[in-house]
């Protein structure tokens, strides 16, 4: 029988004393959600919004204390704060107020409505195709249900913290990658509570030292949840590009995610038809699983760039499985340049909309090149 429990997680956290007001964190109710599976333990502490700076050492000595019990294999503690987010009817989307990452001159995030219909693929390629015309890129797995990037790019140490306590992000093909994955392997997100979610990917985006970039892309979870809420308050990204299969269940879907980012002003770089069609590869028939063109149609419909149609291959899916991505494993495979183009293409958006210049919110007067 496990001595790991809830009650005895919450012995030791009764050892951590509040710097505000001085009691311990159990006694003041701050403890909440402890989840333990199979020796990972997350458990969220309840703070005041105001006083996050403060309560940074509480929730680093909480994971301490946690850490040093003996069936302990990995914790995860997170600042939550009861206080209801901001309404996402109000225009979000100022760079200029980023409160994270703020020497990354753009971040992307890569969404879809439905699961499964190729956002973590895209993401990781379209960030290698990034590399490759020069740009410094990071990669971001923000998939609290199921990361997919460390195995995608091939990385799985749990990374570095500097001296600054930051999270110092592995390199992989080129490519800075970060993924919650690193931290809580396999357990059930599912009973994550909103808050929880939060608290998590808020520490994800802050604590991460990412250096310079050109662009940072967001591997986001699929639907419209609570990581959604929390990314698009916290990062103000410079636009998303929307993922979709041609069937009409997956578009239906995507027209969701989109129009939650256009509600809280978030550019739509374009859309991307993935599973577009398959080429048998012995008598080079052509089938559309999944239909064909109902994306671009989409996108013409609503006046939004259509970036372009991947097929359905499996050298894009084997090269993901062994961890080098298809723009890194064959860099001449004409789906490789489809990646390529669609890169080129965002990119192209970002300089001319000229989104994410903090600079040009500042009243530089595009002094510095980028507005
Ligand atoms: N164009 C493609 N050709 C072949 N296989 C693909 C293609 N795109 C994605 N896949 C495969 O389909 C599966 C789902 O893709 P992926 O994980 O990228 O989807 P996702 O939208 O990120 O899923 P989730 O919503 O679970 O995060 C993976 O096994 C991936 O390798
Ligand atoms: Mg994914």
């Amino acid at each position: 029988m496990t001595s790991l429990t809830s009650d005895s997680v919450l012995e030791q956290l009764k050892s951590i004393r509040s710097p505000v007001t001085g009691g311990d964190i159990v006694s003041l109710c701050m403890v909440s959600d402890i989840l333990i599976e199979e020796g990972k333990v997350v458990f969220s502490i309840k703070i005041n919004p105001a006083q996050e700076k403060e309560m940074e050492s509480v929730r680093q000595a909480a994971q301490e204390v946690v850490e040093k019990m003996p069936e302990v294999t990995s914790v995860l503690a997170v600042l939550t704060a009861e206080k209801k987010p901001s309404s996402p009817q109000q225009p979000v989307n100022d760079i200029s107020k980023r409160p994270v990452a703020p020497q990354v001159k753009h971040i992307i995030a890569v969404a879809s409505g439905k699961g499964g219909v190729g956002k973590s693929t895209i993401a990781a390629n379209l960030a290698l195709a990034f590399v490759e015309m020069g740009k410094k890129t990071g990669l971001l797995d923000a998939d609290i249900y199921g990361a997919s990037q460390p195995r995608m790019m091939g990385v799985r140490p749990r990374p570095d913290a500097n001296e600054d306590d930051m999270v110092v992000p592995p390199t992989a093909h080129g490519l800075k990658v970060m993924s919650i994955g690193f931290f809580m392997d396999e357990i059930s997100p599912v009973l994550w509570r909103g808050p929880m979610v939060h608290g998590a990917i808020q520490q994800l985006l802050r604590d991460i030292e990412w250096g310079d970039l050109d662009v940072l892309v967001i591997d986001m979870p699929p639907g419209t949840g609570d990581a959604h809420l929390s990314i698009v308050q916290n990062v103000l990204l410079s636009g998303v590009v929307i993922v979709s299969t041609p069937q009409d269940v997956a578009l239906s879907e995507a027209k969701k995610g989109m129009m939650m980012f256009q509600k809280v002003n978030v550019p739509v770089l374009g859309l991307i038809e993935n599973m577009s069609y398959h080429i048998c590869s012995s008598c080079g028939h052509r089938e559309d699983i999944f239909d064909h063109g109902k994306v671009r149609a989409a996108a013409q419909k609503m006046n939004i760039e259509f970036l372009g149609e991947i097929p359905l291959n499996s050298e894009v899916r084997a090269a993901a499985d062994i961890g080098t991505p298809l723009v890194s494993a064959k860099k001449d495979h004409v789906i490789s340049e489809t990646f390529r183009n669609i890169a080129s293409s965002v990119w192209t958006s970002l300089s001319a909309e000229k989104v994410g210049c903090p600079a040009e919110k500042s009243g530089c007067g595009g002094c510095c090149g980028q507005c």
